[in-house]
């Protein structure tokens, strides 16, 4: 008798099994350990790196945004360490959402698998913004102009060298990446990860050249005071700056869960997803370290309140055509990332759709392409839609609260599960459970304070829209409730 309840929760067992998926909606397993590190790194170094940092820095922390970064990583570390034991154990391709259906079930499943919207598709949405800034700036190093009006967001304006203002009309070039990435997702998994893998190579080499360069130009009197005195108002420097800045770099660190997502894909998931998880979150961790020590030892603090601090420090050095290198690399970043999280929303809402909670087309797979078409090709006109209409502050906090909301909930997954199926097969264990996952829980909460209470009210908002969908259709066509309707 199937149980009918909001709160029905599939058994481990079962999810486990689900992974051989039904003929005709299976995805193609073609994925190893590099590759899917190689994911993870292409998600995590982007906009957070190459244009939060400076901002932070400027607005926040001053030099101690390196220690931001620290308590950003410190965080993710605990929250890695327990996707890395659900990602083995449920090697489907749900992420966080799937974890939530095997403990809290199915109505806070469907609360996650809404959220992760934030997460991946506005995420994706806010880097193409990022991404058209810095196309803008590089082809205007090589004498093309594109109308301001035509790079921005209705409504945004934008001051011109000459004092006049323009006011923006649409994000053209944050519409074109995201059309040519969403067809290159269409055509093939395995085609767009050897791309992802050539792309994350450029990206860390130029991340890296940054910091070996620019070690030797550093101006130890920019890096002091270190801490500089808060202004009175919280956030503002001192120690509550180095939590506000926390909270907004933690979007750098947000995509290490994406290889979560690729599980389906995985040719060996056990072993591969918690190297490809913890090894990504390690190495962009020790990089940003480094990057924002450099940064703010390069460049005065108050100097880096601009859409490209990276490009700013090398201008400090005074080698301008590794400027334009820079900003060629910061390109390539930002692809990277914005092509995994559109993958990852494709993933999500195809497992989504397979429990019913989402219509049958989010888990249609193209009888060739071995691709969810039709999901990939809606998804990125809405994210389209979305980063050609919408300034990049807006949504970047979203991104991050709505990223930490789940974090939390994949914690608390990891200590129900040691309990509800002690018995269950963990290829990895996270260390020191229940003490680990509850400092991952605390540390978002943390960071989640940091973050203003504007960006509070707008995830309970996005929340509320979630449950009247799910009241809507999802209650009515879940597979676990009714299985009998499908
Ligand atoms: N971590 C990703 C970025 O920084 C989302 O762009």
């Amino acid at each position: 008798m199937a149980d009918t309840s909001y709160m029905a929760r599939k058994s481990v067992a079962d999810i486990v099994g689900s992974a051989d998926a039904e003929e005709g909606h299976s995805l193609a397993k073609s994925l190893g350990a590099t590759s899917i590190t190689a994911m993870g790194i292409g998600a995590i170094i982007g906009a957070g790196i190459f244009v939060l940092t400076g901002t932070a820095a400027a607005q926040f922390a001053g030099p101690s945004i390196t220690l931001s970064f620290v308590l950003g990583g410190i965080a993710c570390a605990f929250v890695g360490l327990c996707y890395s034991e659900l990602a083995a154990m449920l090697p489907v391709c749900g992420s966080s959402y799937t974890y939530t259906y095997a403990t809290l079930g199915e109505i806070f499943a469907w609360i996650i698998g809404w959220d992760l919207i934030l997460e991946y598709a506005m995420g994706a949405a806010t880097v193409a913004v990022g991404w058209s800034g810095y196309i803008v700036s590089l082809l205007r190093n090589v004498g093309i102009t594109i109308p301001p009006a035509f790079s921005a967001a209705p409504g945004t304006v934008i001051k011109m060298a000459d004092g006049s203002t323009v006011t923006g009309i649409v994000n053209l070039p944050a519409i074109v990446i995201i059309a040519i990435l969403t067809t290159m997702l269409v055509m093939g998994t395995k085609e767009s990860a050897r791309l992802n893998n050539i792309m994350v190579a450029v990206k860390l080499v130029v991340v890296v050249a940054f910091i070996a360069l620019g070690v030797f130009f550093i101006k130890p009197a920019n890096w002091h005071p270190f801490i500089p005195a808060n202004t009175g108002a919280f956030g503002n420097f001192g120690m509550s700056g180095i939590l506000r800045g926390s909270a907004v770099v933690f979007f750098a660190f947000i995509g290490f869960d994406a290889v979560s997502t690729a599980a389906q894909e995985a040719k060996k998931p056990q072993r591969d997803m918690p190297i490809g998880i913890l090894g990504s979150l390690v190495i962009c961790t020790v990089l940003y370290i480094l990057v924002a020590g450099v940064l703010t030892g390069l460049v005065p603090y108050a100097d880096l309140n601009v859409p490209d601090p990276i490009a700013k420090g090398v201008d400090a050095i005074g080698m301008t055509w590794f400027s334009v290198l820079i900003k060629i690399g910061a390109l390539t970043g930002l692809t990277t990332v914005i092509l995994v999280l559109l993958y990852g929303q494709s993933r999500i809402f195809f497992t989504m759709s397979q429990d019913g909670l989402l219509p049958p087309l989010f888990e249609r797979v193209h009888p060739r392409l071995q691709t969810p078409y039709l999901s990939q090709i809606m998804i990125g006109t809405i994210v389209a839609i979305v980063a050609a209409l919408t300034p990049i502050s807006v949504l970047g906090e979203m991104v991050s609260i709505g990223t930490l909301f789940a974090f939390i909930l994949v914690c608390g997954a990891v200590i129900y599960l040691r309990r509800s199926d002690s018995g269950a097969s963990r290829p990895f264990r996270a260390p020191g459970v229940p003490i680990v996952p509850i400092l991952g829980i605390l540390f978002c909460l943390l960071l989640m304070a940091g973050l203003p209470l504007v960006t509070w009210v707008r995830l309970f908002v996005w929340l509320i829209i979630g449950l009247i969908i799910y009241f809507s259709y999802g209650r009515n066509h879940s597979r676990l409730r009714f299985p009998e309707r499908h």
